[in-house]
């Protein structure tokens, strides 16, 4: 790993990571607004920093807005800021986050799920730096360099009608894919190290490794969740096998390599087991996973200048909150009260927000609808 992977903490040995950097390098110093396509996990928000980071605006902070997450009523006036009294609650003019972003870098994260009349204020910011709050008639001018980013297939958002042509056509002049984990395998070794050292140096803690066979099974995985799901995968391991050497049999068992059908990487079958061990596994490797989540966020909140709308005061997260502690210990009870009681707390965690739920538990938004009705939460 060289200096520059360092610096941007975006890792990898494969032709098409390499690739992707010179990319980096070369649009940074641009104010060129840029689109970047790529599954979820697979690193889009730090190659969004990293453009940030190298570009003359690093000055100043990159604001983070993620399209998906904010109610479709209230994104515009986030983006734009609002006059006194233009709807029911504005009692004061506010400043948008474009106004916020003066000089600095605005991340539109998840762009697919902008509304359509958003996306007009956006072409219009997009081709003339200008717009106008919420209930204004001035018009504002702003320097902002726009980076949006998506896991969605805009072309065929497109198709749909769901998202303007003439933006799309606007955003994907300078467009950087992410591709998946599974289609850069080359990568997936660096990684696995950089994790290690990452969460041994963080915690002050030994460990002994991967055997080989152990590592040659990553390297074989597909990685539906990406980096995001490598990472996890590695320090849940850590935890697990208590700092020893990680076999490849808990790596067949974890991952589940042993059924041919089932591809959920949440529910294991392991050998040997009896389905008490196993359900105990998979409540531990829940709650772990939920701890790292937790603590990622903990940190993003603590040491980036970022303002984004998940770590605003207004989702309720306070990052002194304790952290559920893996102490080996789990009581037994039906899976269904566990599974319930796990994602109750965690929507309570997360002051609600479904998105951030379903990522720390990592399942997807949709299956976390059908749970929360299924047990009527
Ligand atoms: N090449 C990489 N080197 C080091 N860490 C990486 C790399 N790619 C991703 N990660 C890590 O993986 C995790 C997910 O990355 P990130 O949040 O940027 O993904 P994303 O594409 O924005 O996902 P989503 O669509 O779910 O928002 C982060 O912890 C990030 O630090
Ligand atoms: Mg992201």
């Amino acid at each position: 790993m060289n200096e520059l992977q360092q610096r941007i903490g975006f890792y990898g040995e494969s032709p098409d990571v390499e690739e992707l950097i010179s990319t980096i390098q070369m649009v940074a110093p641009t104010d060129l607004s840029v689109l970047i396509i790529g599954e979820s996990g697979t690193g889009k928000e730090v190659v969004a920093n990293a453009i940030h980071s190298l570009s003359k605006r690093s000055v100043k902070p990159m604001l983070s807005v993620n399209c998906g997450a904010i109610p479709e009523g209230i994104l515009e006036s986030e983006l734009f800021g609002h006059e006194k009294g233009s709807f029911t609650g504005a009692i004061g003019q506010k400043k948008g986050y474009f106004e916020l972003a003066d000089k600095g870098t605005i991340l539109l994260d998840e762009i697919g799920e902008m509304p359509l009349n958003t996306q007009v204020k956006l072409l219009r910011v997009l081709e003339s730096a200008e717009f106008m709050r919420v209930g204004g008639s001035e018009i504002q001018k702003v320097d902002v360099r726009i980076i949006a980013a998506t896991n969605r297939n805009l072309e065929s958002a497109v198709q749909s009608n769901e998202f303007r042509r003439d933006l799309y056509f606007r955003l994907k002049a300078i467009t950087i894919h992410i591709p998946p984990l599974r289609l850069r395998k080359g990568d997936i070794p660096i990684l696995v190290k950089k994790f290690i050292e990452d969460y041994i140096t963080k915690n002050n803690i030994k460990f002994k490794g991967f055997a080989p066979d152990a590592i040659d099974q990553l390297v074989d995985y597909h990685w539906p969740g990406n980096v995001r799901e490598l990472r996890n995968f590695i320090e849940t391991a850590i935890i697990l096998n208590r700092g020893e050497i990680v076999h490849s049999s808990y790596v067949r068992s974890a991952l589940n390599l042993d059924t041919k059908s089932g591809v959920s990487p949440n529910l294991p079958m392991p050998l040997n087991k009896t389905p008490e061990q196993a359900e105990r596994e998979l409540i531990y490797r829940m709650l772990v996973a939920l701890k790292l989540d937790i603590d990622e966020m903990k940190n993003i909140l603590k040491h980036t200048p970022q303002k984004s709308w998940q770590g605003d005061e207004r989702s309720g997260f306070k990052p002194d909150d304790d952290a559920i502690e893996y102490d080996g210990e789990v009581q037994t009870q039906t899976m269904e009260a566990m599974e319930k009681k796990l994602i109750k707390d965690t929507l309570d965690r997360f002051a609600g927000s479904r998105r951030k739920t379903a990522k720390a538990l990592q399942i997807s938004e949709r299956t976390l609808y059908r749970k929360i009705n299924e047990y009527g939460l």
